[in-house]
Formats: structure tokens, C-alpha cells, sequence
């Protein structure tokens, strides 16, 4: 099975995703790692241990990452209005009481990508900035580690924070070009292809009985329905997070376009994402001299991919 590592912020779409790797024959969840944005870190953390209990899972080991972007921002922004207070749609469930494993997110994601060299996959669900400290501790980390897939970016449509920037990115924009920059090996998953992955009204009511799993997704996600209707006017939701774990097991799904990214990091454009198309040599530009290439999703089988999510 892929050996994975998840970086998250849970949050209703992260629990989704969590449930469904736990769910995931084809997957081995090596930890979890915490990160601020649907609530702050601290939280990440507690939810995080939550739904590892939930899945009956205990034994897997959670560690708090950040607690502020590269930069140390004033105060970081936390999506209370889409996920609840609690991030688990003001439902207030249980939280399990463990204690996190010992160390940081970032000495975490290092150690496992060395103890099993190139077969271990990071799906970051959150802010980039636990992956670009891993890289910092590590700068090997590109070689040892298997596959990184983040859940980021609007590269073809506008953004869910700002016009042009999605959340993820816009919490750690730094952190973004940290990794973009650096790592060749990166599978981007935005709003471009998570805007068509959508599970229906209808949908999300009928995992009500579906299990633990099932009644407890369907309750939280009541609050993260009323915003989608709110703010999008849709009967259903964006599966962002599950969207892009599918894209670790089942990658063929989508439509691959490479290039190198760049993530404005100021002004009214911040958090924006932008690909190279045709990974030119630009001239008398500094800034994108030398990127790797990396793999943005630009399409993607939608239905067999809501289908996969409802299943797992
Ligand atoms: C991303 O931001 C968070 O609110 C979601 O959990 C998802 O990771 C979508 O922009
Ligand atoms: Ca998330």
C-alpha cells in the first residue's frame, strides 16, 4: 500500500479525505500532520486525534505542525464561517484526549521520507508551510521523498478567498513557492478540477445510517451545506480535500498539464497561482529562472471521482 502522510486542517472536506484514506485498502496512513486554516493548529491537532479515533485508528501517530505562516503573520486566517468554530460544522462531537507524538510536523514528514525512501506520499490539505519547513530541515527531501500532492491553487479560474487566490495557497504563500520551487516531484490539485467534484444534497443526506463514518460526515457537513448554498448557490458541496486524496490513489483520473508555478506573495493578487505553460526559458527574469516543473490537475473524470468519494 502507498504509505502516506497527511497534512491537514480538519475541517468538514479534511475529514471527508481522512475517513475515506482510512477507508482505502490501496493506503497505509503512516500520521497526521496539523496545520492551521479551517481552525488554528492547536485544534487541527485535537481533530485530528479525533478522527483517528473515530476510524478506529488510534495507534496512528499525530503531530502539530505551524502555528504561523513563514512570514509570522499577525493573525493567520481561519475559516470558521465555511467549517464552524469547531471545524466540524459546530456539531461540538466527543474530542479524543491522546497527546500528540513528540517533535514537529515538519521532523515527522522528514524522518518517515528517509526511513522509506521513495515510496512515501505527502497529501497536503492545508497551508504549505509545515512541507516547506520538512525542506528546510531536509533540503534532500525532494529525493527522498515519493510524491507530494497538494490540495491548492486556481490556476484557470477565480480564487475562493480572494478573486484570484485559493485558500490553501493564501495561507502560506511563501511556503508555496518554498515548495514549488523545489520540489519536481509535486501533483497540484485546485479549484480547477475540485470545482467539478461535487457531491450532491441529496448525497451527503444519504450517508446519514451509512456507518460512524457515514452519520457522523453527514452532521458536520450540514454547516458546510449551508454556506455552498449561501456563497455559491448549490444544492451540495465542494469535496475539495477527497478530491485530491483520490488523485493519490487514482491519478489517471485526472489530466496532468506540467510546468513550473509561481504563487504572488502581495497586494490584491496574493495567494495567486500562475503556470508556466510551456516551461520556456524566460530572459531577464529572475524569479522564474531554474523551476522545476510540477504537475497541475487541469481536468478530471468527475463522476467516477464523486462516486470513488461517496464509496470510500
Ligand atoms: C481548501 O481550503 C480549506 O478550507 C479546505 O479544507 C480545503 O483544503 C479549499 O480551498
Ligand atoms: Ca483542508
Amino acid at each position: 500500500p502507498i504509505k502516506l502522510i497527511i497534512d491537514t486542517d480538519p475541517g468538514v472536506d479534511d475529514s471527508m479525505a481522512i475517513l475515506a484514506a482510512f477507508n482505502s485498502p490501496e493506503i497505509e496512513v503512516l500520521g497526521l500532520t496539523s496545520m492551521y486554516g479551517n481552525v488554528p493548529t492547536t485544534m487541527a491537532t485535537r481533530n485530528a486525534l479525533t478522527l483517528c479515533q473515530l476510524a478506529g485508528r488510534p495507534e496512528v501517530p499525530v503531530v502539530e505542525g505551524a502555528h504561523k505562516s513563514l512570514r509570522g503573520a499577525a493573525k493567520e486566517r481561519i475559516a470558521d464561517f465555511v467549517h464552524g468554530s469547531d471545524g466540524f460544522g459546530n456539531t461540538q462531537p466527543q474530542l479524543a484526549e491522546g497527546d500528540p507524538a513528540p517533535g514537529s510536523a515538519a521532523e515527522f514528514i522528514v524522518r518517515m521520507a528517509r526511513q522509506y525512501p521513495g515510496e512515501v506520499v505527502v497529501l497536503a490539505l492545508a497551508a504549505l508551510t509545515n512541507v516547506a519547513l520538512a525542506l528546510h530541515i531536509d533540503p534532500q527531501l525532494p529525493q527522498t521523498l515519493g510524491r507530494l500532492v497538494v490540495l491548492g491553487g486556481a490556476f484557470t479560474c477565480n480564487g475562493n478567498v480572494n478573486p484570484a487566490a485559493e485558500a490553501n495557497i493564501f495561507g502560506d504563500p511563501d511556503a508555496a513557492n518554498v515548495v514549488f520551487g523545489r520540489m519536481p516531484n509535486t501533483y497540484v490539485v485546485g479549484l480547477d478540477v475540485t470545482h467539478r467534484c461535487v457531491l450532491t444534497t441529496a448525497e451527503i443526506e444519504g450517508m446519514e445510517g451509512r456507518g460512524r463514518h457515514g452519520s457522523f460526515l453527514r452532521a458536520i457537513t450540514q454547516f458546510y451545506l449551508d454556506y455552498h448554498r449561501r456563497v455559491y448557490g448549490m444544492e451540495g458541496v465542494y469535496v475539495h480535500d477527497a478530491t485530491a486524496l483520490v488523485a493519490v490513489v487514482q491519478p489517471e483520473l485526472f489530466e496532468w498539464h506540467e510546468g513550473a508555478v509561481l504563487v504572488v506573495t502581495d497586494g490584491p493578487a496574493k495567494g495567486h497561482t500562475i503556470r508556466d505553460e510551456g516551461h520556456k526559458q524566460w530572459v531577464g527574469v529572475n524569479d522564474w529562472q531554474g523551476l522545476p516543473p510540477v504537475k497541475v490537475a487541469l481536468g478530471v473524470r468527475s463522476a467516477e471521482l464523486t462516486s470513488w468519494v461517496l464509496d470510500r
